[in-house]
């Protein structure tokens, strides 16, 4: 394996890993012989027959994927393969065209004899290992049928379905998928936001819908948007993709500005019951953009931070895990619910960490200046909530 982060490496080969992410420390040190780090490509390609291009493509200004990396991966392939048909496999999610560009970088080079196939990742954060071992599928798109076959026998053992295509579709597949995926948190999050003033409960209503097999219970749960390193940027880099080939992909803007505002109708919330915002106490609970993982990326919390102290608002926040200093400059981040708690006006839950669920909401409530609780995911209980003296407001609740 080779990054260009030296301290990475580092953490790497002292058996850490430089993320949080369940299990995975446990499955290099299993593996530990078979694994090596390194920062000199020339090594990391010595007598291998795969090379995994796993590069970020984070947005550029203008919403288009970033390639810069991908392109430095392909450009300093050195000269010397070893084995007969090196493959280069592309897990990165890049826009559609871009393995038919990498292609022609390779052929122009002169290396005709490397393969090129794409081979997208459809694992989520703090359930990686269980979803790559068991995926709903495995999607392989290759310029030559040897080149996927290749990619194919090394999924041997794993199990869940192996799709088969061309290398352009493949690369739709992916985006597609993400598209279709926030499609579905915009339009349960647009829902509850009608149940909020018509008086239905999204959660009734989100569980009644999935049980339609036809639609299926997954991605229906309501809340204050979705973040992270893929959606935002998938949703955004898709659109842009569309736009530049000449397609305006109205029903994905409409995704991403409903999930721009989701964000936003928390501050709402707050003012419908502290009026001003100007020098009241806000506490943030979570701040990852997802429980189990550590990651700030587009995190809801980066959002709802800085529009707080727009409005003259105090933020604290904590979370479990993740450390959101970076992100959220002028938020005081405490070591516990409890701290963050301290003489708040309102509770936001961000993040729906199960350790929410452990707060003892008695004293949380005595810490507080005014026990108002805006709960972003749905995740506590509003009963309990209510029994210890809090407002509760959740998602879509209307008729709570
Ligand atoms: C996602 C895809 O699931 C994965 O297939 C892809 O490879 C990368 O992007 P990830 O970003 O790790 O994975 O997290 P995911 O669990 O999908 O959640 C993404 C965001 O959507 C989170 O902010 C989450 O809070 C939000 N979400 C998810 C909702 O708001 N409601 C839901 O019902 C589901």
């Amino acid at each position: 394996m080779r990054d260009i982060v030296a301290e990475k490496i580092e953490t790497l080969e002292r058996g850490e890993v430089p993320i949080y992410e369940p299990g995975l420390a446990e499955l290099l040190e299993r593996n530990r012989p078979r694994l090596s780090y390194t920062l000199d490509v020339g090594e990391a390609i010595r007598d291998a027959q795969f090379l995994y291009i796993c590069v970020g493509t984070p947005p550029t200004a203008s919403g288009d994927a970033d390639l810069s990396a991908v392109w430095t991966v392909v450009d300093e392939l050195p000269r010397d393969f070893d084995g007969e048909r090196p493959i280069v496999v592309m897990k990165s999610t890049v826009p559609v065209g871009t393995g038919t560009a990498v292609r022609a970088a390779l052929d122009a080079r002169g290396f005709e004899r490397v393969g090129y196939v794409s081979n997208p990742e459809f694992t989520a954060e703090g359930t990686a290992i269980d979803d790559f071992m068991h995926p709903d599928r495995t999607v392989i798109g290759s310029f030559r049928p040897d080149d996927g076959d290749a990619v194919e026998r090394l999924h041997e053992g794993i199990d869940g379905p192996i799709v088969r295509m061309d290398v352009a579709s493949a690369e739709m597949v992916k985006l597609a998928s993400n598209a279709f995926l926030v499609t579905r948190i915009s339009f349960i999050n647009e829902i509850a936001n009608v149940c909020e003033v018509t008086g239905a409960d999204v959660l009734r209503v989100a569980e009644a819908v999935g049980l339609d097999h036809r639609l299926g219970p997954h991605f229906l749960r309501a809340g204050i948007g979705f973040g992270g390193s893929c959606f935002p940027k998938d949703s955004l880099a898709l659109k842009q993709l569309a736009a530049n080939s000449g397609y305006h992909f109205q029903l994905l803007s409409a995704v991403i500005e409903v999930n721009e505002l989701q964000k936003r109708r928390v501050v709402n919330k707050l003012k419908k019951h502290l009026g001003s915002l100007r020098g009241k106490r806000v506490a943030l609970l979570g701040l990852a953009f997802k429980p189990n993982t550590d990651d700030m990326r587009e995190a809801p919390s980066i959002v709802l931070a800085a529009r707080l102290a727009a409005e003259g608002a105090v933020v604290s926040g904590w979370d479990p895990i993740a450390d959101g200093r970076a992100a959220l400059t002028g938020v005081h981040i405490a070591g516990s619910a409890l701290e963050a708690l301290d003489g708040a006006d309102a509770a936001v839950v961000v993040t729906e960490w199960p350790e929410l669920r452990e707060v003892d909401w008695a004293e949380a409530g005595a810490r507080m200046e005014n026990r108002l609780m805006v709960d972003g995911r749905n995740t506590l209980d509003p009963e309990e909530l209510r029994a210890h003296g809090f407002e509760y407001e959740g998602i879509g609740r209307g008729g709570e």
